[in-house]
């Protein structure tokens, strides 16, 4: 009779955690109990921010990709240095040219006016990732929500791929994180929109027999940063990624990577190489699938690595831990 006790009590706890289980995972209408208006509340201090500068829509892209792609989409990034935590992933040289990081505390402040302490910094970001990709013409797709907040951040663990990393490397660095080659391409998509300081490309500059970058390309280039072997622009210039359409998500980004007019090292490679190079042409010829199906990756890179849960927080603010 104890025994049967027992299997029904170990029944009952096994239900008990599937039962948790199953209530974990990120959703779409997350906060609809607790911050009905988190969605309306996130766009409204975007789309503010986006018509007084419309370029912080392009930066807050590629800060979505720069936290998911550092120990998962867990707002790591947006910590900064402390005299007991001097070295958060910040500081580390790729995160050294993000932009815009400011608007995140914005919209965080917003959401806990309305409801303080539910909606994470991880859920925020996701939010304006969705938002940003839809003022500049993207498509609209849904965000799962309940992510949250990292409780470490380290300098240290910052592995992103560098722009002259090989493709090789670069396709393995996706695939670790669950991107396909396809998907790969359509995320290089993002350097449809934004900009890119001289010392991310300036040493192909240097380099007139590199038969990857247009002449005419590089001769502006040139004009705009210098040569790598002078002394270093005391202003570092930016120059659009897609000088095409700098502002708007659409697949012109593909032709110019066909024409050798990219000034990422890794997305002109892209063009060429055997892995790749049929989706930079098929992205380059259907402007629409390369709109739906690039929303749909960076949904999806909303998803890598998530706290969920009752791993992490939900920090007050976005910029540090909710105890020190
Ligand atoms: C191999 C992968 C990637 C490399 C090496 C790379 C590298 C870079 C570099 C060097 C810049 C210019 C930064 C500067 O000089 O200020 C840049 C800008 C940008 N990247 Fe990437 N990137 C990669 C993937 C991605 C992904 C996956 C996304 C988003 C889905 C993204 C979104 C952006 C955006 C939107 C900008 C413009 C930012 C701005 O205007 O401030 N990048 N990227």
């Amino acid at each position: 009779m104890r025994r049967r006790h027992a299997g029904v009590l170990l029944i009952l706890q096994l239900q008990i955690a599937v039962a948790a289980c199953c209530c974990w995972g990120l959703e779409v209408g997350y906060y609809g109990a607790t911050c009905p208006d988190a969605d309306a509340i996130v766009r409204q201090v975007m789309e503010r921010r986006f018509y007084n500068d419309n370029t912080v829509a392009p930066a807050i892209i590629r800060m979505l990709f720069h936290d998911c792609f550092v120990t998962g989409c867990d707002a790591s990034l947006l910590i900064v240095p402390t005299p007991t935590r001097p070295s958060p992933e910040r500081v580390a040289i790729p995160n050294q040219t993000l932009r815009a990081l400011n608007i995140v505390n914005a919209v965080k402040s917003a959401l806990e006016a309305a409801c303080p302490g539910v909606v994470s910094c991880a859920d925020a970001l996701a939010l304006m990732a969705r938002d940003s990709v839809a003022l500049l013409g993207g498509a609209a797709y849904d965000v799962a929500l309940g992510r949250r907040d990292a409780l470490h951040s380290n300098s240290w663990e910052v592995d992103l791929p560098a722009p002259f990393s090989s493709l090789d490397d670069t396709l393995r660095h996706f695939a670790a994180k669950g991107f396909t080659a396809d998907e790969t391409v359509l995320l290089f998509g993002a350097h449809t929109v934004g900009a890119a300081h001289c010392s991310s490309f300036r040493y192909r500059l240097a380099r007139p027999d590199d038969s990857t970058m247009d002449e005419s390309l590089r001769c502006d280039m040139v004009g705009v940063c210098g040569l790598a072997d002078q002394p270093a622009a005391a202003d570092d210039a930016m120059t659009f990624l897609d000088p095409v359409t700098p502002f708007a998500v659409d697949n012109a980004y593909y032709a110019q990577l066909m024409s050798n007019r990219s000034l990422l090292q890794v997305d002109q490679e892209a063009a060429t190489h055997a892995a790749t190079a049929g989706y930079v042409a098929y992205y380059a010829a259907n402007p629409d699938a390369f709109l739906q199906r690039f929303s749909e990756v960076m949904a999806k890179l909303g998803t890598v690595g998530v706290l969920e849960g009752d791993a992490g927080e939900v920090r007050t603010v976005c910029t540090k831990y909710n105890t020190s």
